[in-house]
C-alpha cells in the first residue's frame, strides 16, 4: 500500500540522522551536466526527486550509478537537448536543467514544468533573466524551445530573489562569454552549496551582499573538472523533526542538523520554551508538549521563517492553548493541508493566505490524505500529536523529499510504519 500508520500521543525520545538536502542536491545534479567527466555527489539523499532527476539526466545521455550513499554522474557523453516530456511533467525541478542544458548544448527543449498544488509556479523570472544572456525562447502549446547561439555574460537584476531562477542563471553563466553579475539573487544556503560545488570544480564565482541584496559574480568560459562533493544536511527535514518534538514534547538529538541554516526555527523553538543545544555534531532539543500559541508568523525569504516548514508548524499549533495566526507569503496556495487537519478535529479558518488556528485539547487520529510534499509531512506530525491511530495515504508525495520519514520518527520512539 501507499500509506503511513502512526499511533500518536507519546513524547519523542531518541536520535536520528538528518539526510542530505533535497534542494541542494537537485541543482548540483544539474551542474554535473557541465562537467565532461564523472562527478561524485556524496551524502546524496535517496528520495524520489533524485530518482526523477537521475532519469532526466540519463535521458540526455548521462551515465549514472549509486555506490553506497554516493551518486556518480558521468556527463562525458551527454548528447541530447530534448527532455523526456513524461519525466519533465512529473517534476518541477526539471526546470533547473534549463540553464545547464543551455550551457552544455546551447539548446533545450522541455515541457513547461507545470504548476503543482502549492501554486502556479511560473518561470517568467527564469526566462526573462536568460533572455538577457542571449537566450531566445520559442513557446509551443505545452513545451518550449530555448536556444542561444552564444551565451553572453551581463548584469541581471532579478525582480524577486527566485531560488530556481538564480540557479539557472548561475548554471548558464558558467559557459557564457564574459562575466555575469546576478543581483538580488536568492540568499538560500542551497545557492551557496551550488556555488561551492562549482568552485570546487574550478569555476570562478564570488558571492557578496550589498544593501541587503545578494550579488553573485560568475566568470564565464572556465572549464570544470570532475570533483567529489558532499551534500549538506537538509535544513527542512531537520526543521520538520524539530517541530515534531515541539508538538509532542520529548528529548531528541538531530544528528548532522545544519544549525547555521536553521536560525529561524531554532529561535521559534526557544520562544516556545524549548531547550535547544547546538553542537558541531547536530542539535539536541528538549521540549514539553506545545502550549504557547503563536500570535503571528509569516513565511519569508531566507533566513526568515521558511515556507517549507509552514505546514508542519501549522500542525502543532492546532493543540496550542489559544489562537495562532500564520501568513504564507511565498506561495499562493500553500494551505492545502488545512482540510485534512480539520478531519482530525483542528479548528482552523483561512482568509486568503492567512490561517487562524484556534487550539483544541487534542487531535483525533483518523484517515487523511497527503496532497503534496510538506503538507504530507505535516500530517505525519499531526498523527504523532493526535490521540489514537492515523493513516496518511499517498505517501509517495512525502517520499519526494524525505528518504523514509517513518524510519526517522521511529528512531525518535514514535510507533510508526509504512503500510
Ligand atoms: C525552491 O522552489 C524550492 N524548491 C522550494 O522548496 C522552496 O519553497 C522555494 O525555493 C522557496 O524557498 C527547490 O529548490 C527544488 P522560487 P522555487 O523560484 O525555485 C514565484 C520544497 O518543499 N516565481 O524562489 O520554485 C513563485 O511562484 C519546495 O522543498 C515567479 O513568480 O522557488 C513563488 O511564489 C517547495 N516566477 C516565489 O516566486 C518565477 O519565474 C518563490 O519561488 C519563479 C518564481
Amino acid at each position: 500500500m501507499d500509506s503511513i500508520h502512526v499511533r500518536g500521543g507519546n513524547p519523542l525520545f531518541g536520535e536520528t540522522k538528518i539526510q542530505g538536502s533535497k534542494n541542494a542536491v537537485l541543482p548540483i545534479m544539474a551542474a554535473a551536466l557541465l562537467v565532461e567527466g564523472v562527478s561524485v555527489i556524496e551524502n546524496c539523499p535517496k528520495i524520489a526527486d533524485v530518482d526523477h532527476m537521475q532519469k532526466l539526466l540519463a535521458g540526455i545521455g548521462c551515465v549514472i550509478h549509486w555506490r553506497n550513499r554516493s551518486l556518480y554522474i558521468n556527463a562525458e557523453n551527454a548528447n541530447d537537448n530534448k527532455m523526456n516530456s513524461e519525466s519533465v511533467g512529473k517534476m518541477r525541478s526539471s526546470i533547473m536543467l534549463l540553464g545547464a542544458m543551455l550551457g552544455r548544448f546551447g539548446k533545450a527543449v522541455m515541457n513547461y514544468p507545470g504548476g503543482c498544488v502549492i501554486g502556479a509556479r511560473p518561470i517568467d523570472i527564469h526566462l526573462n533573466a536568460l533572455g538577457k544572456m542571449g537566450v531566445t525562447v520559442k513557446k509551443e502549446k505545452n513545451y518550449f524551445t530555448a536556444t542561444s547561439e552564444k551565451l553572453t555574460g551581463t548584469v541581471i537584476e532579478l525582480p524577486s530573489p527566485s531560488v530556481g531562477a538564480s540557479e539557472n542563471v548561475i548554471l548558464a553563466a558558467i559557459n557564457a562569454e564574459g562575466i555575469t553579475t546576478l543581483r538580488n539573487a536568492a540568499p538560500e544556503p542551497e545557492i551557496v552549496a551550488l556555488c561551492d560545488f562549482l568552485k570546487k570544480a574550478g569555476a570562478k564565482i564570488d558571492i557578496k551582499t550589498e544593501e541587503g541584496k545578494v550579488i553573485i559574480v560568475i566568470q564565464g568560459g572556465v572549464r570544470l573538472n570532475p570533483v567529489s562533493f558532499r551534500i549538506p544536511a537538509d535544513r527542512i527535514v531537520a526543521g520538520t523533526y524539530m517541530l515534531g518534538v515541539l508538538g509532542a514534547g520529548g528529548h531528541v538529538f538531530l544528528k548532522d542538523a545544519p544549525a547555521s541554516h536553521m536560525r529561524a526555527i531554532i529561535e521559534l523553538a526557544r520562544e516556545m520554551n524549548a531547550d535547544v543545544n547546538v553542537t558541531d555534531k547536530g542539535i539536541a532539543v528538549l521540549a514539553d508538549c506545545i502550549t504557547k500559541p503563536l500570535k503571528y508568523l509569516e513565511t519569508d525569504i531566507y533566513p526568515l521563517f521558511p515556507t517549507d516548514l509552514q505546514s508542519q508548524l501549522l500542525s502543532i499549533l492546532t493543540i496550542a492553548d489559544g489562537e495562532s495566526v500564520i501568513c504564507e507569503k511565498i506561495f499562493e496556495d500553500r494551505l492545502k493541508v488545512v482540510p485534512q487537519l480539520r478531519k482530525m478535529g483542528a479548528d482552523i479558518s483561512i482568509s486568503g493566505n492567512i490561517a487562524t488556528i484556534r487550539g483544541v485539547s487534542r487531535l483525533k487520529g483518523t484517515k487523511v490524505k497527503a496532497k503534496e510534499l510538506r503538507g504530507g509531512a505535516a500530517l505525519v506530525i499531526a498523527g504523532i500529536i493526535a490521540e489514537g491511530n492515523t493513516i496518511i495515504s499517498k505517501r509517495q508525495f512525502i517520499e519526494r523529499g524525505y528518504e523514509d520519514i517513518a524510519r526517522d520518527f521511529r528512531d525518535l520512539g514514535v510507533i510508526i510504519n509504512n503500510v
